[in-house]
């Protein structure tokens, strides 16, 4: 196999988006666009990524240095078409001599296995391999026209086609590949000659049929190749996101009672016989294992929940939660950076943060891990088996014992030790006969006042 490499194009301006933040920044299931086509280029064993930014883009440069490292962007500037845009690429991929994939940094749902597909062509001697589908309305695309053998003849751009080739419906995804010599051999005999005035990526089929290669079309779903340029085509690539990804998760085991309310990530791992009831979001870094249940408005990221457990309903668990097999996490109970043991029960009302909970301890509804004093974070730690009474608040850094039990109601400032009882409450006074007394005076006071 030949060593492979992809040049993601990312120098268009994307006003329409309306944001101060870079179009290809933005993210669809929680993963920056940018970052989808860089993920994608790895799956299929790119060695090389080159991102091509506009000048003057260095909130995105930082980004995807910080991913990639220094020089894996190039600069475009001014951009004056695709074309022209993936010679920027051309230095950073010097020495290269593999295949090259191109692809945009706005069009993060392409399946990997319709790359994979190009990249084949490649190896059985295509000279160039785009990625096409069929579409009903194909305004503004450019199209592909093909020969009687379905090979690609030429990319025709919808501004400078003849009337007969608007009619064709196979249009071109923008996906595209080529041997890197021959890439930048072709486009080095790109010109501006046509109705934008830009150098198109898509002259070098042509091109390449003049010198004698074939070209080839893969083709895949318009949705899977759906570009963004606006923020309602954002929220559609994110419904398309969510919608594959259910299905995906429905097909491998995962029950759902109402999928269409269940928002997922890109990276949310979801085990088979998991049921996931309405309304529950699953922000990034989440696994759930197998036979766990996630009931109805729970909100989950940067969390791990093991075999059997329960979470909510109304569950929050943020980042370094991690729920023992067959632990429970009830209503209104928040868990940050804290480990729940198995078996172990918080089923109403809690904050923990900043802990360790043993296997089979039961925290009451309304404790409170006071893990902050306004400067640092403090450890809370509970033994196995220990019984915290409701209402309690644990001031970090703190211990409760193996065992121990802890008053409801209780300030916790102290280590308890295993098996001890601790209380740290108001002691109850009991006064005999007080209510009747204090009755019968203010009965009488009124009286006296009233007359
Ligand atoms: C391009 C294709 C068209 C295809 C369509 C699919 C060409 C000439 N046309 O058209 O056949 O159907 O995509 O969406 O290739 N970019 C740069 N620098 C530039 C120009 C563009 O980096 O100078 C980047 C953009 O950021 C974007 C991508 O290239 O990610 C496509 O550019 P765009 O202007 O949207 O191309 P289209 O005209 O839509
Ligand atoms: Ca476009």
């Amino acid at each position: 196999m030949s060593e492979r490499a992809a040049i993601i194009l990312a120098a268009g301006q994307g006003t329409r988006m309306k944001s101060s933040l870079p179009k290809v920044l933005h993210p669809v299931g929680g993963q920056a666009m940018v970052d989808w086509s860089i993920q994608l280029a790895k799956r299929v064993g790119c060695e090389r990524i080159v991102t091509v930014v506009s000048a003057n883009s260095e909130q995105l440069t930082h980004h995807v240095e910080g991913a990639l490292g220094k020089g894996s962007t190039a600069v475009q500037d001014p951009p004056l078409g695709t074309g022209h845009a993936v010679r920027a690429a051309e230095q950073a991929l010097d020495g290269f001599e593999g295949d090259v994939i191109v692809l945009y940094g706005d069009t993060p749902l392409i399946p990997s296995t319709a790359v994979e597909a190009l990249f084949q062509a490649l190896e059985s001697g295509t000279g160039v391999g785009v990625l096409g589908f069929h579409v009903k309305d194909p305004g503004a695309y450019g199209r592909l026209v093909t020969g009687a053998n379905g090979e690609l003849e030429a990319i025709v751009e919808a501004k400078d086609a003849s009337p007969d080739e608007l009619r064709i419906d196979l249009c071109n995804s923008g996906v595209m590949a080529c041997r890197s010599g021959r890439l930048f051999r072709l486009l080095s005999k790109v010109t501006n000659d046509n109705k934008k005035g830009e150098y198109y990526l898509t002259d070098i089929v042509g091109l390449a049929r003049e010198d004698g290669a074939s070209c080839k079309v893969v083709t895949c779903n318009e949705a899977d190749v759906m570009g963004v340029n606006s923020r309602v085509e954002l929220a559609t690539a994110e419904a398309a996101f969510q919608a594959r990804r259910r299905e995906e998760l429905l097909i491998s085991g995962v029950t759902m009672t109402a999928p269409e309310t269940v928002f997922l990530s890109h990276d949310t791992i979801i085990e088979n016989d998991v049921v996931i009831e309405p309304n529950v979001v699953f922000g990034p870094g989440v696994h759930v294992r197998s036979g766990a249940l996630i009931r109805a408005f729970s909100h989950l990221e940067g969390s791990i929940v093991d075999e059997g457990a329960q979470i909510g309903p109304y569950a929050r668990l943020r980042p370094g939660a991690r729920i023992g097999e067959g632990a429970r996490i009830g209503n209104f109970v928040e868990v940050k950076k804290t480990k729940v043991g198995k078996g172990a029960k918080a089923n109403h009302l809690a904050y923990l943060g900043d802990g360790d909970v043993g296997a089979n301890a039961n925290l009451g509804a309304g404790t409170i891990f006071c893990n902050y004093d306004g400067f640092f974070k403090y450890q809370t730690r509970i033994g196995e088996g220990a019984f915290v009474g409701s209402n309690s608040a644990l001031v970090a850094p703190v211990t409760i014992g193996k065992g121990a039990y802890v008053g409801s109601g209780s300030v916790v400032t102290q280590d308890v030790s295993d098996d001890a009882l601790a209380l740290a409450r108001g002691q109850q006074v009991e006064k005999a006969g007080w209510a009747s007394t204090f009755r019968a005076q203010m009965t009488e006071k009124k009286k006296t006042s009233q007359t």
